[in-house]
């Protein structure tokens, strides 16, 4: 099957059908040929080859989507898709908007949730991508929301428009000779436009792939280039922008806010907020309770040796810049000038750390450790190190652990001495995880 033919055959009766009869199916690369074969006495090949590569993805997109069994995605597509919980989570900036324009909707990760709240012009220059957030905002009920155009983004008329959304493709380095327009390994598609895409504006030698392909994040490399993105504000005061989380605090305008979110501990993206939409500098925001710390000035934080408790930030603090001001907010203090632990000697409990009760502090000294382990009965460790150079595995054997518990081992620096602290995790309270 050629072009997009293979997504409107799966939307077709048949297509949705076959789906259907694969859903919930887990399948192996052995039952995949077998459940293949015995399929392909029913249907098309070529369609079952399609309804195949489409179940696998739906499989990863579970994720991040809850109704991904009624979703469509190609591979790019679900890869540079953004979950639901970040969604929703960002989509709530745009409360009380009118109409909004996602520009560069891809599969419509985030096009669903503004949907779901405001009018929404749906853009994407790849028309595969643009069928794909229609079909995926009716599988969530919100497809009555949208307009759908078919455009390049900086092509397209801002007038009507209230706030815009823009997700940019990251680019890589193969971006450039690979399309985002393959759903797997097995079909590809080109386009197909449903009946409430509006027309393309945009066709020619321009039109390409989204050079989506990859699944880390670049900072600093998309498609428009950030710079473009950020240049919208001068058309639209409300510019909500998608941007890698290793993105330079440089790139941030004055006057942005930049945002870091994670899911539980898990560092997602970075997202920067015009000053319209601003309310700080910097947030870190944790997912899926939607906990953000935000700047506390204050005194300079202290820095002395580890108390009774060490607490690792979590990656959305330190990567927002944050880690003084959680050590005002709960009153810690810094272990070293340099490095992101803080240290206490009460058991704080935040959304924005995890605190690990210490059992043993002193510098470092890898001959002693294995004795020291061995008096604690530490039978495994997990070795985080920070400020430390070495070489985590060549260290696991060095320490012929024996004992029954497992602890965290914390290479890192007190006052810039190399140190070792053995540290059991205090399980955080029930009401910090939901
Ligand atoms: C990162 S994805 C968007 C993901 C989306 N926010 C989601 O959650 O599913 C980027 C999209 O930008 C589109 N794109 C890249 N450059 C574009 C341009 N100049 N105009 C329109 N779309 C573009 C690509 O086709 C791709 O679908």
């Amino acid at each position: 099957m050629s072009g997009s033919d293979w997504l409107e055959a799966l939307v077709a009766p048949a297509g949705a059908e076959l789906l259907g009869r694969l859903a919930g199916e887990v399948l192996t690369p052995e039952t995949e040929l077998r459940v293949g074969a015995r399929l392909r006495r029913d249907y098309p090949a070529e369609l079952v080859s399609a309804a195949l590569a489409q179940h696998e993805l739906r499989r990863h997109a579970r994720e991040k989507f809850t109704r991904a069994e009624r979703m469509f995605f190609t591979r790019a597509g679900l890869e540079q898709a953004t979950a639901e919980v970040v969604a929703r989570h960002r989509a709530a900036r745009f409360a009380g908007v009118a109409r909004v324009g996602d520009l560069c909707c891809g599969i419509g990760g985030d096009l669903i949730a503004l949907a779901s709240q405001q009018d929404v012009i749906a853009v994407d220059r790849d028309p595969l991508h643009l069928r794909m957030a229609m079909l995926n905002a009716e599988a969530y009920a919100v497809a009555e929301a949208v307009t759908a155009v078919h455009a390049d983004v900086r092509e397209v008329d801002l007038r009507d428009i209230d706030a815009v959304f823009v997700d940019p493709a990251r680019r890589t380095q193969d971006s450039r000779t690979q399309g985002s327009r393959t759903q797997g390994s097995r079909t590809q598609g080109s386009r197909t436009q449903g009946s409430r895409i509006q027309g393309s504006r945009t066709q020619g030698s321009r039109v390409q792939g989204s050079g989506a392909q990859g699944s880390r994040m670049r900072a600093g490399a998309s498609e428009p280039p950030l710079s473009w993105a950020t240049s919208l504000v001068e058309r639209v005061a409300a510019v909500g922008i998608k941007a890698a989380p290793g993105i330079a605090r440089d790139a941030v305008p004055p006057g942005w806010e930049v945002e870091f979110i994670a899911d539980r501990r898990n560092l997602k993206e970075a997202a920067l907020w015009s000053p319209a939409l601003a309310t700080a500098t910097s947030r870190a925001t944790i997912l899926p309770a939607g906990h953000m710390l935000l700047p506390l000035p204050g005194h300079q934080v202290q820095h002395r040796d580890p108390g009774a408790f060490l607490l690792d930030p979590n990656p959305a603090v330190t990567r927002a810049g944050l880690v003084e001001d959680l050590a005002r907010g709960l009153g810690a203090w810094k272990i070293d000038p340099q490095i992101a632990f803080l240290s206490s000697d009460v058991a704080l409990r935040t959304p924005f750390a995890r605190t690990l009760r210490v059992l043993d502090s002193r510098p470092w000294d890898q001959k002693a450790l294995p004795s020291r382990l061995w008096a604690l009965d530490i039978g495994s460790v997990d070795i985080r190190r920070r400020g430390l150079a070495g070489n985590v595995e060549n260290l696991h054997r060095r320490l012929k652990l024996r004992g029954t518990r497992r602890a965290t081992l914390v290479m890192t620096r007190v006052e810039d001495r190399p140190w070792a602290l053995i540290c059991v995790d205090l399980p955080p309270p029930t009401e910090l995880l939901s």
